[in-house]
Order: C-alpha cells, then structure tokens, then sequence
C-alpha cells in the first residue's frame, strides 16, 4: 500500500499513550494537519478566554469538558480548508456523543476514515506521565525517565523553560484513566462494529510505535 491520501484518522488510547507524541511523528511522514483538543483547551485557558476557564476547572480535576462544547470547537476546525485532505485527530472523541457527531460530520466524504488505539497498560502510562515535561515556548516535549532534557528544566530545541501539566499529578492522573475507562474505552467497541479500528503495541521506544503505526497506516 502506498502512502494514504486523504487519511481522516483517530488517535485513541489512554491519556499517557503516546497520542501526541505519535502524531508529531506521523505527520513528519504525511502532510495532514494535527488536531489536538486538549491543546486547543489549553490555549484558551491561557489566554483566558471563558471557554478557556471553563475548560481549566474539568482539566485540573481530569474531568472531561462538554461534549456540546467539544464538539462545536472540533466541527469548526474541520471546516478549514487544511482539513479537506484528511486530518488527525489526538484526544477526539472521547465520549459515544462525540464519536456519534464526528462520524455525522465526516459522512459525506469518501476519505479513508481510521480509528487506531494505542494499547499501553496503566502502570506504563501513569510512569510516563508523572514524568512529562513540556516547553512552554514550542511545545516540545520530554519524559524525565525515557526522553529527558540535555538540560534540566530547559527546552533542548529553543531554551525554553519545561513546565509540568497541572494534570499529571498522581491523583488526577488515577481519575483521567477511571473516566478514560468508563467515557472512551467503549469507543473500541464503537468502531470495531464498523470495522475502522486498528490496535497499535504502544509500548517500548516511542520510535518502535511509530514504525508500527506507520505499517497498519500503510503510511511509508
Ligand atoms: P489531552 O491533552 O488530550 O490529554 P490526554 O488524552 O489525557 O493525553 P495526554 O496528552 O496526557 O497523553 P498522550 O497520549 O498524548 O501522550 P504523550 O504523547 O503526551 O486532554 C487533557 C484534558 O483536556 C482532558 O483530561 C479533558 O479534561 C480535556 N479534553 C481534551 N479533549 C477532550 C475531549 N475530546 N472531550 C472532553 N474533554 C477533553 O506522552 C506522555 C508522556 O510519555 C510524554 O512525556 C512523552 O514524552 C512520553 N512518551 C510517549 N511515548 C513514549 C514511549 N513510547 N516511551 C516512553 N515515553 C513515551
């Protein structure tokens, strides 16, 4: 198979799985736009915006944020002229609701559409959390353990000053993987049924997953 066109695709998985590390990579290889809603979140939050406040109350606690709200964001976005040849969407949908909306929205359009979960178990993803740094300038991000810094605290690409996520501490990351259970892991069943889900081994060096992703994608 040669490299997909017009690829619509779902990064699922537990928070820690490496979604957003898995589309930075991906999107090195094809030439669709990343769209993550737990950066869109954090944006408005820092900017301050009411959306953005709103948003920052659920994401500290590691509650989700309405679906009506997520998914008016997703559906403008995708209205974008970049999106027309496929897009990846990291952190969406997370709720039978929004999966419902998102597949009324991409309905009308012949492109490929694939669900593709990041199978890691919870240890490994509450280790790689309680260790994530990222840059506050570029976003560019480390683990302590697995991918640290040169220097500690500072952002190898730009200098930037790390930062922990207000949600990577013990206690929200236990309830973000409690509400990942009960809101998003019956998205695999969701779209099993319609046959558009593929499972990727998210485990080992994040270089490994991505090669995996690359093959079930057929992306070269
Ligand atoms: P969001 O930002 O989407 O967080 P998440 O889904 O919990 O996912 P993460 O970003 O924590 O993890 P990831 O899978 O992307 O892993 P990463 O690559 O960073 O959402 C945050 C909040 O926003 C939610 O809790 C909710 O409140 C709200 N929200 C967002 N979308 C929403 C929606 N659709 N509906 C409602 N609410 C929504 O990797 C993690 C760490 O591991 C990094 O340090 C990385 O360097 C490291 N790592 C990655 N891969 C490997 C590897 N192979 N080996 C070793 N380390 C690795």
């Amino acid at each position: 198979m040669g490299t997909p066109h017009g690829l619509q695709l779902v990064l699922l998985g537990p928070p820690g799985a490496g979604k957003g590390t898995q589309a930075a990579l991906l999107i090195e290889k094809i030439a669709i736009p990343h769209i993550s809603t737990g950066d869109i979140l954090r944006g408005e939050a820092q900017q301050g915006t009411p959306l953005g406040l709103e948003a920052r109350a659920l994401m500290d606690k590691g509650q989700l944020v309405p679906d009506e709200l997520i998914l008016r964001i997703v559906a403008e976005r995708l209205k974008a002229p970049d999106c027309a040849d496929g897009f990846l969407l990291d952190g969406f949908p997370r709720s039978r609701p929004q999966a419902r909306g998102l597949e009324a929205i991409v309905e009308s359009s012949d492109h490929r559409f694939v669900a593709a979960c990041l199978d890691v178990p919870g240890d490994v993803v509450v280790r790689r959390l309680s260790g994530r740094r990222t840059c506050r300038e570029c976003g560019a991000m480390y683990q302590v353990e697995f991918s640290p810094p040169k220097v500690e605290g500072i952002c190898d690409r730009c200098d930037g000053e790390l930062y922990q996520r207000d949600d990577d501490h013990e206690e929200v990351i236990q309830a973000r993987l409690r509400i990942y259970r009960e809101e998003t892991q019956p998205l695999l069943e969701f779209y099993g049924k319609r046959d558009q889900l593929v499972t990727v081994d998210g485990t080992g060096a994040a270089d490994e997953v991505a090669e995996r992703l690359r093959q079930v994608l057929g992306v070269e």
